[in-house]
């Protein structure tokens, strides 16, 4: 008896025979480059099982093949070569008489949208076609581009700053975290997602804009952005070490280790040393101006009495 001759026929206008409770199509999620192990089950024993998919692009269903539990005394068979799934895209396996799996060996983003059924070939004939899945591909986000690409880079402090992250194709769109790295603090990690926008362009770009604000403690720290979407988390290849430049303190007049303020009383014909005292990022130039001279330097050593001036 060649029951299966009806299948031969590769291209029709979908199955009419939908039988969603007694026939089951179930699968995992899709991942790009991975394969796909796509499960049919009828509620009893069978004779087999059929499986067919249309493209995203055609309301056309094709087989892909179908599969017997016995035919010719072997087991998990094609009935005819004709029937059976491309090796070189699928395999197969009958876990039990009333459960086969196709598995997709490698899945592409070609098999994005696809349409896919099984049916079930009941001992008493007929068949029984699954409930329909269209496949939706995973992919996994492998790179994050910052910019502005330089490392180290040169911040002004208080005045906002702004990087981006942009990530390659990915699905579903990716969460994008941006954290500060402070190395020298036992590798404390400083988590500032919080100042960041995530806008996506298209499945191709998702960009997350991050508006930093540059204070001194962040000085020598490196920037760096990770991200996920269901995959391992990706980080940015560049991770910018941070120069914040800040301009110099209020500078502070030093005599004798004490701090001075307004008038200085010296003993005549000594000579004495006076320093001022700033910090800034790049370190500060000082000038000192004075009744008779100038000069430069942190300090200034006077050698006859008299009241300096300080610029
Ligand atoms: C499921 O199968 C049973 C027995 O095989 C049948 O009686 C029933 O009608 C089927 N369900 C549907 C919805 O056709
Ligand atoms: C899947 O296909 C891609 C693209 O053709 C290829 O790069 C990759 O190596 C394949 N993976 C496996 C597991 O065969
Ligand atoms: C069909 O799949 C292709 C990728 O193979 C995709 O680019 C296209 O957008 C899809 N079309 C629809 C209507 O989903
Ligand atoms: C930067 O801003 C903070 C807070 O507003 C302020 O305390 C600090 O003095 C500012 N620093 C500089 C160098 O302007
Ligand atoms: C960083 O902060 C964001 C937003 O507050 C949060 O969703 C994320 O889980 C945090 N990540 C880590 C590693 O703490
Ligand atoms: C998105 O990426 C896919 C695959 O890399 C490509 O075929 C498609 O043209 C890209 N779409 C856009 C809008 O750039
Ligand atoms: C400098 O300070 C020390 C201790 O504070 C004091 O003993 C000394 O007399 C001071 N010298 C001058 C020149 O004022």
């Amino acid at each position: 008896m060649r029951i299966y001759l009806i299948w031969i026929c590769v291209i029709w206008d979908g199955p009419n025979e939908t039988n969603a409770q007694n026939t089951t199509l179930s699968l995992p999620s899709a991942f790009l480059g991975f394969q796909l192990s796509m499960s049919c089950e009828f509620t009893e024993a069978t004779l087999g099982f059929t499986w067919v998919r249309s493209s995203n692009s055609t309301a056309f269903f094709t087989s892909v093949g179908s599969i017997y539990n016995v035919f010719s005394g072997s087991q998990c068979v094609p009935p005819d070569p004709e029937l059976a799934p491309n090796p070189s895209l699928y395999s197969f396996s009958c876990p039990s008489t009333s459960r086969q799996t196709l598995t997709i060996k490698n899945v592409t983003l070609g098999n994005h949208g696809e349409r896919w059924q099984c049916g079930a070939f009941p001992l008493s004939g007929g068949r029984s076609y699954s409930n329909y899945v269209i496949l939706s591909i995973l992919v996994h986000i492998s790179k994050l581009e910052m910019s502005p690409n330089v490392d180290p880079v040169s911040l002004i402090v208080n005045q906002s700053a702004q990087f981006t992250c942009t990530s390659d194709f990915g699905r579903p769109t990716p969460f994008v975290y941006w954290f500060i790295d402070d190395k020298t603090n036992k590798e404390s990690i400083i988590n500032i997602t919080t100042l960041s926008v995530i806008t996506t362009l298209s499945e191709n770009a998702t960009i997350s804009t991050l508006a930093f604000m540059p204070s001194k403690t962040y000085h020598n720290m490196r920037l760096y952005c990770s991200g996920n979407n269901g995959g391992p988390t990706v980080s940015s290849s560049l991770k910018p070490l941070l120069n914040i430049l800040f301009g110099p303190t209020q500078h502070e007049f030093n005599y004798n280790g004490s701090m001075v303020a307004g008038s200085l009383a010296v003993l005549s014909g000594m000579s004495f040393l006076l320093t001022c005292k700033s910090s800034g990022n790049p370190p500060p130039a000082f000038t000192w101006t004075y009744p008779g001279g100038t000069a430069t330097g942190e300090n200034l050593v006077i050698s006859r009495k008299g009241s300096t001036t300080r610029r």
